[in-house]
């Protein structure tokens, strides 16, 4: 292929490169589809999933690998372009000829004027008639923007079959090419785009984008112009293998307990995996409970990077919807408890069902909250952890305490690793109602004064307390002392009460040992469905 590695060091510096972990499915397909191209049976690919998960990166990854004749791969970012038809149409054609000129420099490649100069030298009919023709049209006094946007995705195929290579396009942030529309010469950039694309043959798309909901529209609704006209790929979260492999290359620490933490409190998201590792650097404490010191202090300080992060992602989606005020307390609501049915969310902030409901679906449709079997959740839940504490005004302008650091790591505990994964957090919910019918009983999850219990219930002046572990290991003695320190320090703590801890893989022998001193009762999921003997 051509030599384009000056431009793939500015995209992606060799040092960055050394980090990148695992995605081996992704690049696999990639590379899979590469050969198709070659043969001729290629197909359009698009990659969705949150922000930072790692999107981009499998695309750069890709561009710096690939390596084949006859094949030319662009990585452009729509991030880095202007929307404006005018601009973004030059902008377009600019990006390739960077690739092709195999430049550092991305500004002269975003301005008319500077690109038709630089194409003097290069070697290409299709180069130079498409920027002449650009900049004619640029020249009138009412310029075609339909043309332009014509023009410059057309532009890819006629330089392919000139040099007669296949040309593979990374369109990074796809889903911004919808901003195009609010221009009143265009309506339907989409509907232009595939129109295009139906006519090419040597013009191959990986694209990708962080707007979940938008991007499974544009390619997943039968009414969309690109309707089953790409491959739709999700790029998940780590598993925890490759999350602890890429927390060992930044923090160089062998302590499993640590890495599996780190792995644990960012479900496998890369981007926190790397804020928490960063941090934990320079507090130079390796263990696991420098692990949640870290993982706080990014979330809460002022200049914590997953801070930044969810107020950037918070406020950039705020200022897409209207009616924010209501919104704004739903997402209170939620983070208070997450997955919770419709009617709930309605009760809790004093509003019609079908109000709440239009609100939920709009904070689906920018991505904060996802429906699944009629219950609403956080998508991300770490987004969850703050804007739980953001709620309740916990943010640090500076370095706290140590003190405060500790309250604020007790609270990791207690909150956060409750909701451990999307499939816990539902299991939960249907545990609840397993439980209300089984033992006839109201059950309800406990937030006050900052004691929380998993669901609390009363029956006959008893007080039924339940603690639930939805997790893939044996629950510990130690999570017992917690709930009995909780217990005592909450108001139940002199009234009649039982006390059943729900641990999915069971208990170790130790945590039996200890329970029966501290009268709990023990269910594994196996005896869930004889509770009610249990509880006699
Ligand atoms: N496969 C990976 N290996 C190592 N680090 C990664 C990987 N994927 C993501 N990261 C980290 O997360 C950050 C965000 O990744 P990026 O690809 O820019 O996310 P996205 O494009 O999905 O928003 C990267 O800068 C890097 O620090
Ligand atoms: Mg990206």
């Amino acid at each position: 292929m051509r030599n384009t590695t000056r431009t793939v060091e500015t995209i992606y510096p060799t040092k960055e490169r050394k980090l990148f972990t695992d995605r081996t499915v992704e690049l696999a397909l990639l590379e899979r589809n590469t050969e198709q191209i070659i043969d001729g049976f290629g197909k359009n690919i698009c990659f969705i999933g949150l922000r930072r998960i790692g999107k981009s990166l499998i695309l750069k990854e890709y561009v710096s690998r690939i390596d084949r004749d006859k094949v030319f791969a662009v990585y452009m970012d729509f991030e880095r372009l202007d929307t404006t038809p005018e601009f973004f149409a030059v902008q377009y054609v600019g990006q390739v000829v960077r690739w092709l000129r195999n430049d550092e420099n991305i500004a002269p490649y975003l301005d008319i004027n500077n690109l038709i100069k630089i194409i003097a030298d290069v070697e290409s009919t299709a180069v130079r008639d498409t920027v002449h023709t650009m900049f004619d049209e640029l020249d009138k006094a009412k310029p075609n923007q339909r043309l332009l946007l014509e023009l410059a995705f057309d532009f890819p195929e006629k330089l392919a079959k000139e040099q007669d290579f296949e040309i593979i396009l990374m369109l990074d942030e796809f889903q911004r090419i919808k901003d195009i529309d609010n221009f009143p010469q265009i309506r339907d950039t989409i509907g232009l785009f595939r129109s295009v694309l139906q006519t090419q043959s040597k013009t191959h798309y990986v694209v990708a984008g962080s707007a979940i909901r938008m991007l499974e529209k544009i390619f997943g609704e039968a009414d969309s112009p690109l309707f089953v006209q790409f491959r739709v790929e999700r790029v998940a979260y780590f598993e925890k293998k490759a999350s602890i492999e890429l927390a060992q290359k930044i923090t160089g620490i062998e302590n499993q307990i640590a890495l599996g933490k780190i792995h644990e409190l960012s479900f496998g998201h890369p981007f926190y995996i790397y804020s928490i590792c960063e941090r934990m650097n320079e507090l130079g404490e390796t263990n696991s409970a420098g692990v949640k010191k870290a993982f706080a202090l990014e979330t809460l300080l002022r200049n914590g990077s997953i801070n930044l992060m969810c107020r950037y992602f918070f406020e950039s989606s705020m200022s897409r919807v209207r009616g924010d005020a209501l919104m704004k307390t739903i997402l209170r609501v939620l983070a208070k408890e997450d997955g919770r049915r419709l009617s709930e969310i309605a009760h809790s902030i004093k509003r019609e069902n079908g109000v709440t409901r239009n609100m939920l679906e709009r904070l689906v449709d920018i991505d904060l909250i996802v429906k699944d079997n009629n219950l609403y959740y956080f998508r991300d839940p770490v987004f969850r952890y703050w804007i739980m504490n953001v709620y309740e005004g916990v943010e640090f302008d500076s370095m706290p305490g140590k003190r405060v650091i500790e309250d604020m790591v007790r609270d990791i505990e207690g909150r956060f690793e409750k909701a451990s994964t999307e499939l816990g957090i539902a299991k939960e919910y249907e545990l609840r109602y397993g439980l209300e019918k089984s033992l006839d009983i109201h059950l309800e999850k406990y937030l006050e004064n900052g004691i929380e219990f998993d669901l609390v219930g009363e029956k006959d002046n008893i007080i039924y307390i339940f603690e639930i572990k939805w997790r893939a290991k044996e629950t510990g003695y130690k999570e017992f002392e917690k709930l009995s320190t909780k217990v005592a320090r909450s108001e139940f703590s002199e009234k009649p009460k039982k006390l059943i801890f729900i641990s999915r893989r069971g208990f170790t022998e130790q945590a039996r040992e200890y329970a029966k001193n501290e009268n709990i009762v023990l269910v594994t999921e196996r005896d869930i469905p004889k509770i009610k003997g249990l509880l006699k």
